[in-house]
């Protein structure tokens, strides 16, 4: 299929955030995005933090003059609020200095602008949360007949091996687990980006030059923030070099050929005092199996659970294709 040909209508829902950042700044120039809104949540820092550093980034890339910027949801639906300041820093995007925004807010709350976008589109529209699923779990819960006007959800979270901010949790999907299980059972298809091909998607000292040489500010901002990012990243996990998460969402609806996807069921685990904020893939379609041993998950037993895939889950990534994705949309900044 390659890079599409038409543009898929979106809404980005994020928290940034360095790796947030760098999707926005793909989402906002790419033609093979048309960006519907950039919806903001607490995750990475507070809203307040959150909601300055969007508003700074879509200042930066100089495209945001009709696609509106909204304010969202403070703290998660049930949980205490947690938030990543030894990755992001204390700004939620240390590093780069910027000037004085020149994009303001929308007056909407972000769960209504994304109820009023989906009920007034004639066509589906993507919905891209790159944070934790706050707001959209929110809008699905208020206004449910936006579910039939979601085309899908494509989102940076979980992971089928291991977490990064407990052993068992990825950080989104940890920071707001209720919220999560509201997008994961809500019937529209999911391509899950999780930790297990985002910590492919690695942000090399080459590739950060190689981005930082098309010279132009989007890709100056790009490398000064990675140069933060990768610091970060070594102090807490030790990588040579950081995982860009987010902007794996970008780069799939980009050019969908840049990962291998399996479909699989995946549920957030919601009890577990060691596993909270899980996201259970079933790799192996064990739900799907009948015969011997297997009767307790067959209707009605205590371990009976929903059954049928829900998601698209990344299993690998083409780490070239991805970076030519990553390089081509800073180059449309010219
Ligand atoms: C996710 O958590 C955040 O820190 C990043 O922005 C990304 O969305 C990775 O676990
Ligand atoms: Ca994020």
């Amino acid at each position: 299929m390659g890079i599409r040909s038409k543009p898929v209508k979106i809404i980005h829902d994020c928290d940034p955030g360095h790796d947030d950042a760098v999707a926005i700044l793909m989402a906002a120039v790419h033609p093979a995005i048309d960006l519907q809104a950039v919806t903001v949540v607490a995750g990475n820092q507070t809203l307040e933090k959150t909601v300055r550093n969007a508003l700074n980034i879509c200042s930066a890339s100089g495209r945001f003059s009709d696609i509106p910027v909204a304010a969202g949801m403070s703290r998660p639906m049930v949980r205490e609020q947690v938030v990543a300041g030894d990755i992001h820093g204390e700004s939620g995007l240390d590093g780069p200095v910027f000037d004085e925004p020149d994009v303001g807010l929308d007056p909407r709350h972000a769960v209504d602008l994304i109820i009023d976008l989906l009920l007034d589109s004639d066509d589906p529209i993507t919905i891209v949360p790159t944070g934790p699923l706050t707001n959209i779990g929110m809008a699905i819960r208020k206004e449910p007949d936006i579910v039939e006007k979601i085309e899908r959800i494509v989102l940076m979270g979980g992971a089928y091996q291991h977490g990064n901010v407990t052993p068992s949790a990825e950080f989104n999907i940890y920071a707001d687990p209720e919220a999560a299980h509201v997008v994961f059972t809500c019937g529209r298809p999911i391509v899950m980006m999780g930790l297990d091909v985002t910590r492919k998607a690695l942000a090399t000292p080459a590739m950060i030059a190689r981005v930082r040489s098309l010279g132009n500010p989007q890709a100056i901002l790009f490398a000064e923030m990675m140069e933060f990012f990768a610091k970060s990243q070594k102090e807490v996990f030790g990588w040579e070099s950081p995982p860009l998460h987010d902007p794996t969402c970008m780069a799939w609806l980009i050019d969908p050929e840049c990962f291998t996807t399996r479909l699989m069921r995946v549920e957030v685990e919601l009890r577990g005092a060691l596993t909270y904020g899980r996201t259970s893939c079933d790799v192996f379609g064990l739900e799907q199996q009948a015969g011997p041993g297997r009767e307790l998950y067959e209707g009605g037993g205590p371990l009976a659970r929903p059954s049928g895939p829900n998601a698209h889950v990344a299993v690998d990534v083409d780490f070239d294709r991805f970076w030519s994705v990553v390089y081509d949309s800073f180059a449309f900044y010219g």
